[in-house]
């Protein structure tokens, strides 16, 4: 792998421990405004020094975000649908490598929609991307997104992760589910979890507990952080777990001190 390419990874999975959390803050590309995410920079200012990198579109990064923070950026470079669309999945690229360049972006990360009308479409575009990412060092990340009709089982996301990885992405983020270990086993480049809808925090530590003790190399989580009420202890008690090997049990409870909530109530 060639230096540049080798630098950028390293900032955002660390390579003492193949671990990284992500904070993803990109919603807005598809569903527009979001809950938490009225004023993305506000939002993510206190958490950026709890995440080892930052998952956003190059709209909120150039109006929203200080040039002169240090956070490696993951820069979404998919897109092109809404949510007033039943199919989201006819995505294409909406940025250029160059733009990619200038944003001075660790990564590019990009949706594939394997299984669905638009497959070929969006791994051709995976493709794509991942020959501009290699031209210039910067490594692909590829979500894999699950329409409506797909079930998110071990089955499918292994699959689609492994795809993703065959065609080159350098990092696959996709969804956990029960036997994570077979998708983590069969693909070749690290995997991380998105957090998906907002869930109770007690079980948003606990699924990124069991994501990384099947193998994923962490996080890339949005909602399951910036949509609590406690936001930065959350990311805490998450990054507890990816990079200090606490169980979740643990991160709960301090969570739940450094929140001034009762852990028996709360459980
Ligand atoms: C979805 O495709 C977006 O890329 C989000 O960044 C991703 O789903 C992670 O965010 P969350 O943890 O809120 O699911």
């Amino acid at each position: 792998m060639d230096w540049g390419m080798q630098n950028r990874l390293a900032g955002i999975i660390k390579p003492e421990s193949g671990r990284c959390v992500m904070l993803a803050v990109d919603h807005g590309y598809f569903q527009g405004p979001t809950t938490g995410l009225e004023k993305p920079g506000e939002t993510v200012a206190p958490l950026l020094r709890y995440a080892d990198s930052l998952m956003l579109t190059r709209g909120v990064l150039r109006n929203c975000i200080d040039a002169a923070g240090r956070t490696p950026i993951v820069l979404r470079v998919s897109g092109g649908t809404s949510v007033l669309k039943d199919d989201l999945s006819s995505e294409d690229l909406t940025v250029s490598v160059e733009d990619a360049i200038r944003l001075n972006a660790s990564a590019m990360a990009i949706s594939v929609f394997v299984g669905s009308d638009n497959e070929k479409k969006t791994l051709k575009n995976l493709s794509r991307l991942c020959d501009d990412g290699q031209k210039y060092g910067i490594p692909t990340l590829a979500v894999t997104a699950v329409g409506k009709q797909m079930v998110r089982d071990a089955r499918y996301l292994g699959l689609a992760s492994r795809i993703a990885a065959e065609l080159g992405a350098q990092i696959v983020k996709t969804y956990y589910c029960d036997d994570f270990d077979k998708i983590v086993n069969g693909c070749p480049v690290p995997v991380v979890i998105a957090g998906g809808k907002k869930i109770e925090e007690r079980d948003a530590l606990k699924l990124a507990f069991d994501a990384v003790s099947a193998g994923a190399a962490g996080v890339d989580m949005g909602r399951n952080i910036f949509q609590s009420r406690w936001p930065v202890q959350m990311i805490q008690a998450v990054r507890s777990i990816v990079h200090e090997g606490q169980s979740d049990a643990h991160a709960w409870d301090a969570f739940c001190a450094a929140t001034d909530q009762p852990t028996a109530v709360a459980r």
